[in-house]
Parts: C-alpha cells; sequence; structure tokens
C-alpha cells in the first residue's frame, strides 16, 4: 500500500503499516545479507534493516554514516529477545541516498575521535550536537523551558522580553561586556531584574528567559560568558514568600520532567543517581556557614579560615554543598558583599534578604533577594557601590511612584540542567557554550 509519511517519533505506534521515513545514518552496520542501520531524524532513533536487493547496489557500498537517506518498509515489531528503539525495526524495501556524508579520512567518526584535544573537540561542536548524550540534553533543556514557562504560567506569573543591549549594570562593572551603539557606550546585559522590576506595575509579577552576559575571566565549570538567565520579580512578597516560590518552582519543575517521559529516561539514563529533591530546602545562614566552613576545615584558597563578611569562592561553596549533600538555601549574605539593590535585614543591617541556592556537583544555581523598595535606602546604595545615578533614572522612579515591597532571582538555566543531568560542566548544557576566549562556532 501507499507509504505513509511520518517523523520516527511516531512509527512504533504504526506496527502493521508501511511508513516513508528520511533521516540521518546515526549507525550503520553492514552484513553480508542485512545492513542494519540507526535512523536519525531529530525526534527518535528507529532500526532500519536493508536486505535483498536493496543492498545490491552501489549506493549500498558507498553509504556511510551521517548520511541523510529516505526510505519506505514496514514497520515490525522486534523479534523476542532483540532490542532496539521503541521496541519496533523497519524492513525495507525501497531508499535512496539524499546527501552522502563524506567518508575515507574525512569521514564523521574520525573527525570526532574521542581522543581529540578539547579545543578541537569545541571547535566541533556542531558535530559533536549530532551525538547522544547532546542530543539528550538538548531536549530535556527544551523540556525544561516549557516546564518553567507552564508553572509561571500556573501562578499568573507573565513572560516578558527585556533587551540584551543597555547602558547600566546589574550585578557591577567589573564583568560588563561594553560596546560601541552609535557612538555611546553600551553594555550587554548582566541580568535583566531591574527591566523586570519596572514591569511589576503594570502587569504584576513578570519573568523571562534571556541571555544574559559576563565578561567572566576565568575559565571554570559553571562560567560561560553568555548564559541562559532565568528570572523573575514578584511583587507584595516577604522574603520567606520568595524562597517558598524558588523552591516550589524547582520541585515542581523538577517533578514535570520526572512524569515525562522522553526526559525521565534521559535523566535515568545520564543521572542514574538523581535524587529529586525535598521541601523545605535546608535554610543556612550566612553566619552558620562560615562556622560550618571553620568547623569541616574548608579554608580559604590561600589556605586560611573563612571569617564573616568573607565571600564564600566557588571551592568551598562546593566542597560544603557535596558535603551536605541536598540543595541548600544560603541566605542573609553580608550587605558589602552584594550588590546595591538588596534590602537588609531589620535584625541585622549589614545583612541583607538574599539568597542562594546552592545543590550537590554544582555550588550556586540561583541567586535571589528582596530589593530596596525604600527611596532614600536606594539612593544610599548607589552611593555605597559608587553609581552614577543619572543612567539609573528610570530604575529610581520605580520607588517615586509607588513603591512596594517586592523581590526576586536568576537561575542558570545550564547550571540547572548541570545538576539535573550530572554534567561535568555547563559547556555541555549550551548549544553553543561561549566561555573565556570562545565564540566559535
Ligand atoms: O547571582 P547572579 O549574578 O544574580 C543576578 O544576576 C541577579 N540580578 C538575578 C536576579 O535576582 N534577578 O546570577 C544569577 C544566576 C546564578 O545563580 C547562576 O546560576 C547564573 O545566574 N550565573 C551564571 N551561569 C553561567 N555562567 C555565568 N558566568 C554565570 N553567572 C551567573
Ligand atoms: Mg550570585
Amino acid at each position: 500500500g501507499e507509504a505513509k509519511r511520518t517523523k520516527l517519533f511516531s512509527v512504533p505506534e504504526l506496527v502493521g503499516s508501511r511508513v516513508r521515513l528520511q533521516g540521518w545514518v546515526h549507525r550503520l552496520r553492514p552484513q553480508k545479507t542485512n545492513y542494519f542501520i540507526v535512523l536519525r531524524d531529530g525526534t527518535a532513533f528507529v532500526q532500519c534493516i536493508l536486505t535483498g536487493d536493496c543492498i545490491r547496489t552501489i549506493d549500498a557500498l558507498d553509504l556511510t554514516v551521517e548520511s541523510t537517506i529516505e526510505l519506505t518498509g514496514m514497520v515490525n515489531k522486534v523479534k523476542e529477545g532483540q532490542t532496539a528503539p521503541g521496541g519496533v525495526e523497519i524492513t525495507v524495501d525501497w531508499w535512496k541516498t539524499v546527501g552522502l556524508a563524506a567518508g575515507g579520512e574525512d569521514a564523521f567518526e574520525g573527525r570526532l575521535r574521542a581522543d581529540t584535544d578539547p579545543s578541537i573537540r569545541a571547535d566541533l561542536r556542531h558535530l559533536e550536537l549530532r551525538g547522544e548524550t547532546a542530543t539528550s540534553v538538548m531536549r530535556v533543556r527544551a523540556a525544561l523551558l516549557r516546564a518553567f514557562r507552564e508553572r509561571f504560567h500556573a501562578r499568573r506569573v507573565t513572560e516578558v522580553t527585556p533587551p540584551c543591549m543597555v547602558q547600566t549594570s546589574v550585578e557591577g562593572g567589573s564583568t560588563l561586556f561594553e560596546f560601541d551603539y552609535y557612538g555611546a557606550k553600551a553594555y550587554l546585559t548582566q541580568s535583566s531584574q531591574l527591566y523586570l522590576e519596572t514591569a511589576l506595575p503594570s502587569l504584576g509579577d513578570v519573568y523571562c528567559i534571556q541571555e544574559s552576559f559576563r565578561a567572566e575571566k576565568s575559565l571554570t565549570r559553571r562560567h560561560l560568558s553568555e548564559y541562559t538567565h532565568l528570572e523573575a520579580e514578584l511583587v507584595f512578597i516577604e522574603f520567606k514568600d520568595l524562597l517558598d516560590h524558588i523552591e516550589g518552582m524547582i520541585c515542581e519543575v523538577v517533578d514535570m520532567l520526572l512524569a515525562d517521559p522522553v526526559s525521565s529516561e534521559i535523566i535515568k539514563t545520564l543521572n542514574p543517581d538523581f535524587v529529586p529533591p525535598q521541601r523545605p530546602f535546608m535554610r543556612l545562614d550566612y553566619r552558620d556557614a562560615i562556622a560550618y566552613l571553620n568547623e569541616h576545615n574548608i579554608t580559604k584558597e590561600d589556605g586560611s579560615q573563612h571569617v564573616i563578611g568573607d565571600d564564600i569562592a566557588e571551592a568551598a561553596e562546593r566542597k560544603m554543598t557535596d558535603q551536605i549533600n541536598r540543595p541548600i538555601m544560603l541566605i542573609h549574605f553580608p550587605k558589602l558583599l552584594k550588590s546595591f539593590y538588596m534590602k537588609a535585614l531589620d535584625s541585622a543591617p549589614d545583612f541583607t534578604e538574599s539568597v542562594d541556592v546552592l545543590v550537590p556537583g554544582v555550588g550556586e544555581v540561583v541567586g535571589g533577594s528582596m530589593r530596596i523598595s525604600d527611596l532614600q535606602e536606594l539612593l544610599a546604595g548607589y552611593k555605597r557601590e559608587g553609581i552614577p545615578m543619572e543612567p539609573y533614572y528610570w530604575f529610581t522612579d520605580q520607588r517615586k511612584y509607588g513603591t512596594t515591597e517586592h523581590g526576586g532571582y536568576g537561575l542558570g538555566v545550564e547550571r540547572f540542567l548541570a545538576w539535573l543531568l550530572a554534567r561535568y560542566t555547563v559547556r555541555e548544557c549550551s548549544l553553543y557554550p561561549r566561555w573565556m576566549g570562545r565564540a566559535t562556532p
């Protein structure tokens, strides 16, 4: 009968019918009487078997991995005791090469050998993306963004798209990428927070999923110079509401992924030891964290003990989080370590209503806080940080026209994925990662 044109994901539901498929030769196992092909089209993998006249052709002899082909054939259940993706295989009755992939010296498998130098592998990101691991990570990444959007929608939090080209800084000047904007100075945004705050009076709670840029001058497992920043800003809340919201979002999004067959299968494969986080997360005051570090002999980079007021560096933070081995909400950072906009603690004004969420294997995945709602306090914040007020006039106006308590957070999407999928570095969680010195491909 007429072959039904279909994408590979729906093939398992079409047992007994004849289908027409297009895709890339993901794997190729030529044998005397059978060619086994695993076909890939971006939606799934399907095993296809070529026999008889189908393999007695020049095309069959020439066929290479990563070639694009088109074929027709019957969908059959795999025989008992055998396995194939989706439990089905195609008995091919006709096929043709659409785009023959290079072979010999230039063959795909040769270019992507696992032992190649990391910088050469980075140059080959466009090819590496075709691999099963990269494909799985990108698939869960898409599901994750979908889940966050769904949970935001359920909470009546509205999505906005703030600009990437800006003339203010949110997280301090040291990591700004500067560029020439029609003869004026401009920057790539570090965070959309200030813009989200300005949308509160019109839209209420808002969020965005937007690229942020940081001119990080170090090479670490968890720093990119461009990353996907999921940020939300919530109005008429208190600090404890902010903590509950963050924890709720994380748990609900993880639950959604575990309930999704494709994502949960990938999580099981890439991160078999994953334990879904339990609510409530541990709350750890910054001052107690400093005590923890000292009690457990986790020192600063120079070997000395931590004292109140010190930043907790990446290595120490990771050691502590790995020891505790579950998500931690590290709260109440010293004012002097944080940005100008953070609200002080009533009970200890040198500290702030701030939170970092730390997870095992990665450390900080979320940074958030309550914001200063008082105009005079904000002006003092600019002054303390040496920030020129003029470019921030629009942000300052928020405190003049109907100020209120509000707070928000930013979550690093690549870091979240690195945790969820047990990836060694955030570089594996971005389609085309950018880090110090790398903007290719
Ligand atoms: O802690 P950060 O700097 O906080 C802010 O930018 C706030 N303005 C966010 C807000 O409240 N709306 O960044 C937030 C998160 C971090 O916790 C981390 O997960 C991620 O962004 N992040 C990075 N991810 C990858 N590469 C980098 N260089 C990152 N810098 C921050
Ligand atoms: Mg931070």
